[in-house]
This record gives structure tokens, sequence and C-alpha cells, in this order.
């Protein structure tokens, strides 16, 4: 019997030998395929389809698949087995990963500094000459915790219940290393005399290799927020031992140093006028004030916005619909690569409603008009009732965390000079159609799609003495939104479109 089988991965026309009984996982996440509910066969999302050859079913399997609506030719990676010569369709998961090449304000020194971004899905790191302020050489990747789960709460499941926390540690600091010696490489051996990180809270923790248990039951608080120094050898780097790796404190247990970076970014704590940040990422942050006082908040807005929880929902990569408009026809639909629609991802989904809003089809309840539950955008992609409904939740969270912060400084809407919209998923948001659906209810002039704010904030922070992060820290205090008096009356009535 052979000890060792080819899997053929189409459309990308690659071929892999791997020793009997592989897990599929371990192969196709190298190839872009993703793990959102971390293996545990619930979400479908890891689903390839056996086009030749086959892949051992067991009725476990099976189950799985009939309960995600797929029929006995997809096989779930995360369940599955090399048993023999096989050829499979999987998606082109292509991640887009958003650097930065905003201008910004510095004092020159001597030597050169990185930026390091560690992302929940992406991680990305710029070399920066600190006398011109050049970024002399990017690097990025898909952060390969991501075979463990896709947000951060599977992250914290798989660390604590799963006894993964090493793992997840040990997988980041080795991509964390590689990139960081390719960047090096890359820019003909500079040796840093600084790296800045920064991350979510989580991502702060497993790469710091603190405990994550304290995050993983009520009241999901941990109090170990300070930052952390590395030396080159601790990570395994390839550079002069001087070099100090700092990993950048963070503001609350789901408020993390991207955070800091994103307020440091857009100059919040000097400026007169209140402004207000908010990162549209897999967890909604929310950050409101001035010079003097600083509220930040998180909300559960991610999933619907990054495409999960939807029915057709996917990232905004090819095959999904990433824009909808009105047409004599009825609507118009644009699919990112120009591919056949697989589905719609969240700048799609707000254009999606925004539209079905004005043509009556929603009501400002969300209720789809008539008989039916679902609407469709092309003969094979569609939006459900539940759909719509969990949009709902998604932007009611995010417009009632701004209220609440806002209201609690004492600040009118018309008193905010200006709201920065940072992350990847900000970037292609039509900013009329937040307005509409009451995302953010704004004036469009206001509001500044800032792209990379946690980037810029490393980038920044590389040319300072450590004042700036010190002088945000005192000023911004963490709010837990939920527990704040008519926080339900509030997000009731953000929920209506
Ligand atoms: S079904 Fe969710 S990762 Fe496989």
């Amino acid at each position: 019997m052979k000890k060792y089988y080819t899997i053929r991965l189409e459309p990308l026309d690659k071929k892999v030998e791997v020793p009997k009984g592989t897990p599929l996982k371990d192969v196709l996440f190298s190839y872009g395929v993703e793990f959102p509910c971390g293996g545990k066969g619930l979400c479908g999302g890891c689903r390839v389809k056996v086009l030749k050859g086959d892949i051992f079913l067991d009725e476990r399997h099976k189950s799985l698949l009939k309960k995600l609506n797929l029929d006995l030719s997809w096989r779930l990676a995360c369940q599955s087995y090399v048993t023999g010569d096989v050829t499979l369709e999987i998606g082109q998961f292509d991640t887009f990963i958003l650097a930065d090449s905003s201008p910004f304000r510095f004092k020159p020194r001597e030597g050169y500094g990185i930026a390091f971004d560690l992302g929940t899905t992406t991680m990305v790191a710029q070399v920066v000459n600190l006398h011109t302020g050049e970024v002399m050489g990017v690097e990025t990747a898909v952060n390969p915790q991501a075979q463990h789960g896709a947000d951060v709460i599977s992250r914290i499941e798989y660390a604590v219940f799963r006894d993964g926390q090493e793992t997840l540690t040990r997988l980041v600091r080795e991509k964390f290393a590689i990139m960081i010696n390719r960047l090096i490489r890359k820019t003909c051996g500079v040796v840093p005399e600084k790296i800045v990180v920064v991350g979510n809270t989580v991502m702060h923790h497993l790469f710091c290799g603190k405990d994550l248990t304290p995050m993983a039951s009520y009241p999901f608080e941990t109090s170990d927020r300070g930052s952390c120094h590395f030396t080159p050898k601790e990570l395994g780097l390839k550079t002069d031992d001087h070099t100090d790796i700092e990993f950048l404190p963070v503001l609350g247990s789901f408020v993390g140093s991207d955070i800091l970076a994103g307020i440091l970014a857009i100059g919040m704590a000097e400026s007169e006028d209140p402004l207000i940040l908010v990162d549209l990422g897999t967890n909604g942050e929310i950050v409101v004030g001035n010079r003097d006082r600083i509220l930040c908040a998180s909300t559960a807005a991610g999933p619907a916005f990054e495409g999960t929880n939807i029915h057709m929902g996917m990232r905004a990569t090819t095959g999904a619909i990433s824009s909808v408009t009105k047409s004599e026809e009825g609507i118009r639909v644009h699919i990112i690569g120009n591919e056949k629609a697989r589905g719609i991802c969240g700048s799609g989904l707000i254009d999606a409603i925004a539209v079905f809003l004005e043509t009556g089809k929603i009501d400002t309840g969300g209720k789809i008009a008539g008989e039916s539950d679902h609407i469709n955008l092309t003969p094979k992609v569609y939006l459900t009732q539940r759909d719509i409904r969990e949009l709902q939740l998604a932007k009611g969270a995010v417009a009632s965390g701004i209220q609440i912060l806002r209201e609690t400084l004492g600040f009118a809407p018309e008193d905010i000079r200006n709201v920065y919209v940072s992350g990847a998923f900000g970037s292609f948001i039509n900013l009329e159609n937040t307005r509409r659906i009451g995302l953010l209810k704004y004036p469009e002039e206001k509001i500044i799609k800032m792209g990379n704010t946690a980037l810029l904030g490393a980038k920044m922070s590389l040319f300072e003495n450590g004042d700036k992060i010190r002088d945000i820290l005192q000023k911004t205090t963490h709010l837990s939104l939920e527990t704040t008096p008519h926080f339900q009356d509030i997000f009731a009535e953000n929920m209506m479109f």
C-alpha cells in the first residue's frame, strides 16, 4: 500500500505529496483555506470540493455536512485526513492585507525602526528610516493562528479549553521572526533600533505569553495590560542584540494597543475638538475624546461586517459581492475579481440593505416586505431575514457605543469635528450608505477613512520617547457599554433603520 498520496489543488494548479493520514487542515492552511470555527465542524468555512479521488467520510462527518446543507461531494477540511490521491477545489481565499502609506509629522532622528501590526487575521510590518520617515520595506502574512479559529473568541477557547496557548504563542512568534528576518534581508541588513508591535488584547497576551484564562470567563477581564519588552534573541531574530522589541500596552480586555496606536495616529489626545475613532474589524472598537478626556469601548459588531454569521457571507475576496447599487432593472452588483458571485462581504451587505430600504423591499424595522424570507442579489446569492437582523445587531451596537461614549463625555453630535474610520473593512464602505442604514450618523464630510491606523500609530511611536503613549494611557478610560444605564433602550432604538 502507498505511504504517500498526491493532493492536487484547483484552481491553483498545485500538487502536494503528503504521508497517508495527514490532516487536510495542516496542508490547506498554507494555501489560504481558513478555519473560522477553529475546526469544530460547525461553520463550513473550511469546505473543499472533491473533484476526483476520495477522502473518507464517516457518519459524523456526513451529519455535519447535512447540517450545513452541503452534499456528499464536499468535505470539511478540518474533519478530513488524506486517505488516497485526490483533487480538491478550494476557493480563492486571497486575504486582503492593509498596509499604510499615509504621510505623518515626525521629528527626524538617526537610525531605523520597524512597526508591526499583529492582527487576528493578518500581520503587517514596515521598516522605517527614522531620519526621512521613508518606508523602506513591507512584509505581510496571514496570522498562522487562524487555523485555530477566525476570531479572538475562538483563539481564547483554543488557548484555554484546548490547551493551545503555547501553540498559539509559538506560531505567532515564529511567523514574526520570519517576517522581521526577511525585512532585514530585503533592506540589506539594516539594524532596527526599535521594533514596536501593536495588536488587540488577545494578540498581546498570546505574543507576550501571558495567561488568557481570565478572559475566558466572567467578567472577561485581564489586569495584565502593560507593555512587554523582548530582546532579538528571545524571539529568534537575526539582528543586533541591542534592538528593543516592545509590544505596546493595551487599553482594556477587548481594546488593544492597535487602538492605542490609532488614538496616536489621529492626534486625539492633542485635539481641542472632540474626535471619534471607529475600528470596524473583527471587533468593533470605538473611541471618543479630546485632549481632556478619552473614553473607549468594544462591541461585538465584527462578525456581520466580516461576513461571518451571514448565510452567504464571506470576506472581501474573489467572488464576493462588494457593492450593490440601484439600476433600471432593479439592482446592479459588483463582484470582486469579476467572477461568478459566491457570497457577499460586509460592504456589499451595507449597500444591499441601503438599496432595499430605498426601494421598499425592507421596512425601517428590518422586515422583508411580503411573504418571502429572503431577497435575491443574483440567482444564487441571497440575503435572509436573519442576515438583516444580524446587520441590525452589529450596526445597532456600533451606533449605540458611539452615542453612549459621546453622551458620557457631554458632547452633542455637532461638537464632533471628525469621525475616523479605520480597518480594511472601513476602507471599502460607502459612506452615504453607512449613514442611510444608521451605522455612522454623521455628515459625510466629517467622516475620514483612515486605513490602517494601528500601523500608522506604531510607526509614529518609533519617533517618540514614550511621553505621548503615557499621556494617552493617562487620559483614557475603558467603559463597559452593557453596564451603562439605558444601554438596552439605546440599543433597541439604534437597531431601527
Ligand atoms: S467547519 Fe469550521 S473550521 Fe471546519
